[in-house]
């Protein structure tokens, strides 16, 4: 089996389980397979284990690889892939290549705390991209930031991740900068949008951030906010809190959630009649919500902080790759994983020619790599980027996509709205 059919073969097995799942109210949505992915536990060859680098530069991915969560996490491990393979055809960090060392973290905080510690103690990575959710996050940074290894978190948007610590920044632009853009959107597609019903899963810091700013947004737009209806992210039954709000006659519903919770409160939403708009929140923000609401998807509103237009030529590069081995246009989540990637390299490119790296001992290397993250400027996938000084993600461009189902619901894609 070639790469591409391998993979497209694990993301149905993933999408199957996960429907497996959604019909009818049935059990739990579980996703048990590891897709499309390999963990490599052994750094030990290409590593530092002797106190400086010897070998390719070894850089941790800890993100859900596995549970429910990598519906999202599955698209961040195809965004660093092919980054890896991207940079070091081009030289890697001044001649020596990178070797990205893979740790599952699965969907929760223990998960998370478990691949930042092996990353950190056995493979002897200089510094890690993950975890996947802000609410994975907030255990786990705390523990490399005692270790004074940097993060760069490529997908956590909740207030608040950057101040964490001083070795965590982020990619992800927060919520507060790209949420407001799709209630926008969504308030142009229907001007006579007054009564709005919001959603949130109340177990997930993510989306209880990013419903603030929702909320907040609905006030600053003079809407009338109906009800406020909260879930479980691991809920797969939301006909009490659809009916609820339903029978308030919103014009607009907002969800803030993750993609298999969100997608199976979409379907149940429009099941039960609501015909209003729909905006879902950056835990939808991914291609495998499809199968979960099929044709229902239908309409659904999600702001973007990548666009696969984006001009430039790494985007072209990246958008190249991705469309070469997916054969589909690439998402936020790939785009911000393999963003994330190109900031160590060219960090470690800048600090390599200031003080040879693999001079350094690990301990120094680490803690001079997250200066020098911090003061770069990075031409990447999602534009223009640099950081505050606190590690906040300064970005320029977002934009709105509204997702196209076919009428049988077999197939669907984001549109970029102008
Ligand atoms: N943006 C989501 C989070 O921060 C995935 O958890």
């Amino acid at each position: 089996m070639n790469n591409a059919i391998a993979r497209t073969t694990a993301l149905l097995s993933t999408c199957a389980l996960l429907l497996a799942g959604c019909g009818g109210g049935g059990g739990p949505v579980t996703v048990t397979n590891s897709p499309n992915t390999t963990t490599n536990n052994t750094a030990t060859d290409t590593a530092a284990t002797t106190g400086t680098l010897s070998g390719a530069i070894p850089i941790g991915i800890a993100v859900a690889q596995t549970s429910n969560v990598a519906l999202l996490g599955q698209e961040q491990v195809a965004g660093a892939k092919l980054a890896e393979k991207y940079f070091n055809s081009k030289g890697g960090v001044n001649g020596t290549p990178i070797k990205l060392v893979f740790q599952d973290t699965s969907g929760d905080e223990a998960g998370a705390i478990n691949a930042f510690q092996t990353l950190i103690n056995k493979d002897k990575v200089i510094g890690i991209v993950g975890p996947t959710l802000s609410q994975q996050a907030f255990s786990a940074d705390p523990i490399a930031e005692r270790a004074k290894v940097p993060i760069l978190g490529p997908s956590n948007t909740a207030k608040n991740i950057p101040e964490i610590g001083d070795y965590v920044a982020r990619v992800s632009a927060p919520v507060s900068v790209v949420a407001p853009n799709s209630v926008k959107a969504a308030l142009k597609q229907n001007p006579q949008v007054k009564k709005v019903a919001v959603f949130y899963a109340q177990n997930d810091a993510f989306s209880k951030s990013e419903t603030e700013i929702f909320q907040q947004t609905v006030k600053d737009q003079g809407l009338e906010l109906v009800t406020v209806q909260k879930f479980q992210t691991s809920d797969t039954d939301f006909q009490s809190q659809a009916t609820n709000a339903i029978n308030l006659k919103p014009d607009l519903v907002i969800i803030s959630g993750l993609a298999a919770d969100g997608g199976n409160l979409v379907r149940q939403l429009r099941e039960l009649g609501y015909k209003g708009l729909i905006v879902g929140g950056n835990g939808l923000n991914t291609s495998n919500l499809l199968p979960v609401c099929k044709a229902l998807c239908d309409g659904v509103l999600i702001a973007q902080a990548y666009s696969p237009e984006h001009p430039g030529e790494i985007n072209a590069a990246f958008r190249k790759a991705y469309t070469e081995e997916y054969k589909k246009e690439p998402p936020q989540f790939s785009a911000q994983a393999f963003a994330a990637v190109q900031v160590y390299i060219e960090a470690l490119q800048a600090l390599d020619k200031k003080s040879k790296i693999n001079k350094l001992q690990l301990p120094e290397l680490r803690t001079q790599l997250n200066k020098q993250i911090l003061v770069g400027t990075y031409n990447t996938p999602l534009g223009e980027i640099r950081f505050t000084p606190i590690g906040e993600v300064d970005q320029r461009d977002f934009y709105v996509a509204q997702i196209k189902m076919a009428k049988d619901g077999s197939q669907g894609k984001f549109t970029f709205l102008k």
